[in-house]
C-alpha cells in the first residue's frame, strides 16, 4: 500500500514558550520538525509526506525541507486554529493515490523506525488504529471543585500518541461529519469514535513523547544522547 503521512505542525507551542513555534528549536544537531520529518523520509512504506504549518512558518518549513533534503515531502499547507483543522487540511492536500493514512504529530521526534514499522505490521488489518502507553500514575476523576469522584481503573487507561494509521476514506468521512456539527476532539482517533467507528489501540512506546515544556526538551535531548552512545 501506499501511505502518506500529514505532520501537523502549525501550533504555536505556547507551553514551551519559546516566543516561536517550538518545532524550529533544535534537538541535538537539527531542529525538532526535521528529525519528525526526517523518520519518514527514511521509511520505504512511506511514498507522500504533507506537512501543515502557520501561515506565517511556511517560509521557515520550506527552507527546512530543503536545507535537509526531505525529497517525500509534496506539499506544504497553511494550518487552521486548531490541531483538528490542520489535519483534515493536511488530508485534502495528499494525492488521490493514497489510500492509507498516518498521522503523526511534528512536535513527536522520537519516534523510531523500527517502532514504525512494528506499528504498520499489528495495524495492517485495522480501518483505524492508534498508538497508547501505559499510563503510570494513578488516574482521579475530579469535579470542578477539586472533590474527587473516582479513581478509574488504570489496567484499561492509556496515555494516547501519534502515530495514528486511517485508511482514508473513514478519515475523510469522520473529519467532514465533524466539521458540519462543529464537533471537535483532540486527537484524530476521538471523530472515528464520534461516528462510531472502531479504532484499535496498540502499545506504544514511552520515548515517543510530545515536545511541549522546556522539560520535554531537555528529556528529548537525553533520550537522543543515550541513543547515540547506544550505537
Ligand atoms: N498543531 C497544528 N495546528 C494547530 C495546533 C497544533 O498543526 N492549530 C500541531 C502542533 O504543531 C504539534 C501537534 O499539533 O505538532 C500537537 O500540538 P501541541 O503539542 O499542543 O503543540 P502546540 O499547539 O504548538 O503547543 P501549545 O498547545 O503549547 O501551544
Ligand atoms: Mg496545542
Amino acid at each position: 500500500v501506499n501511505i502518506g503521512i500529514v505532520i501537523p505542525a502549525a501550533g504555536q507551542g505556547k507551553r514551551m514558550g519559546a516566543g516561536y513555534n517550538k518545532q524550529f528549536l533544535a534537538l541535538r544537531d537539527k531542529p525538532i520538525l526535521a528529525h519528525t520529518i526526517g523518520l519518514f523520509e527514511e521509511s520505504d512504506y512511506v511514498s507522500e509526506i504533507v506537512v501543515v504549518g502557520a501561515e506565517g512558518d511556511i517560509a521557515t518549513i520550506e527552507e527546512l525541507v530543503s536545507f535537509y533534503d526531505l525529497k517525500k515531502v509534496v506539499k506544504i499547507c497553511i494550518g487552521g486554529v486548531l490541531r483538528q483543522d490542520s489535519v483534515c487540511t493536511g488530508v485534502r492536500a495528499l494525492s488521490p493515490t493514497i489510500q492509507r493514512i498516518v498521522v503523526h504529530d511534528g512536535a513527536r521526534p522520537l519516534l523510531t523506525l523500527p517502532a514504525f514499522h512494528k506499528f504498520l505490521k499489528e495495524t495492517e488489518t485495522n480501518s483505524a488504529a492508534i498508538m497508547g502507553v501505559p499510563i503510570k500514575d494513578t488516574v482521579k476523576q475530579v469535579d470542578s471543585a477539586g472533590n474527587v469522584l473516582e479513581t478509574l481503573p488504570r489496567d484499561y487507561l492509556r496515555a494516547v500518541q501519534t502515530p495514528q494509521i486511517f485508511d482514508r476514506g473513514i478519515l475523510e468521512e469522520a473529519h467532514e461529519r465533524a466539521s458540519v456539527s462543529s464537533y471537535y476532539g483532540t486527537d484524530d482517533a476521538s471523530l472515528l469514535e464520534w461516528i462510531g467507528h472502531p479504532v484499535h489501540m496498540v502499545e506504544g512506546m514511552q520515548e515517543n513523547i510530545k515536545v511541549t515544556t522546556p522539560e520535554d526538551l531537555w528529556l528529548a535531548e537525553r533520550i537522543l544522547t543515550m541513543r547515540e552512545k547506544e550505537r
